[in-house]
């Protein structure tokens, strides 16, 4: 388990989920690095057991802060022109239920984030305890075209949701993604049917991608002093 030494409860949450899921990489692996402060948690490992243990794999990460914490830790990169199909990919979570459905995009990375996940044979989940919910019901992230933000906004209030588009700190405007779009936060409260709501809005023109993951192999999910892993079914 993590030290507690100079972590708060919900990181040492957030770092045992992390390290525990390391376990699940072995020698060879082409692995998916998510984006976020629960999985940098796995990426600082992993790079720590590439250079003092030898461990030998590449990462492909799904954003450029990923990309950079990858290369300070040391883990070799590679693409997915190059390697289409990975090994493993493990990534956080904003909020996750009992079925492995999950909601992502806390950190606007979730088109990436989902194409990675996407091209893994096996997808992992890390999250803290807090993240843990029985429904699902944050607002979901979508990734929208800076053209089409005015037809999104009105598919997804047809579909009774409210959407507001996220913006920086202080007066910089729409943040904008890794890919150049903007990210629109869409409230639709219980989400009863995640997939089916993902379906839905997938099938809006201009957006590009929404934070609605439902392939999950495994979840962990870390607390202060343990581990509970949640396998599907
Ligand atoms: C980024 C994500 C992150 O994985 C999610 O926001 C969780 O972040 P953190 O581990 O910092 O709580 O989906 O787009």
């Amino acid at each position: 388990m993590a030290s507690m030494k100079n972590l708060s409860g919900s990181d040492a949450a957030k770092k045992n989920a992390a390290e525990k899921a390391c376990e699940l990489v072995t020698d060879g692996m082409i692995v998916g690095l998510g984006t976020g402060s629960t999985v940098a948690h796995s990426i600082r490992l992993l790079g720590r057991w590439v250079k003092e243990e030898g461990l030998n794999i590449v990462g492909v990460p799904t954003s450029y802060s990923t990309e950079a914490l990858a290369i300070e830790c040391g883990i070799p990169l590679t693409s997915l022109a190059a390697s289409p199909v990975l090994d493993i990919a493990i990534d956080g979570a904003d909020q996750v239920d009992a079925s492995l459905n999950a909601i992502k995009g806390g950190g606007a990375a979730h088109t990436r984030e989902k194409i990675v996940a996407s091209s893994a044979k096996q997808f992992v989940i890390v999250a803290d305890d807090k993240k843990f919910s029985s429904i699902l019901d944050r607002s979901v992230p979508t990734e929208v075209l800076p053209y089409a933000v005015k037809l999104v906004e009105r598919e997804i209030l047809k579909l009774g949701g409210t959407c507001t588009v996220r913006t920086g700190t202080g007066k910089d405007g729409p943040i904008i993604t890794d890919n150049g779009n903007f990210v629109l936060d869409c409230a639709f409260g219980q989400i009863k049917e995640p997939a089916l709501l993902g379906d839905k809005l997938s099938r809006i023109p201009g957006l590009v991608e929404h934070g609605i993951f439902t392939n999950a192999a495994m979840v962990y999910v870390g607390y202060e002093n343990r581990v509970e892993v949640l396998r599907r079914k």
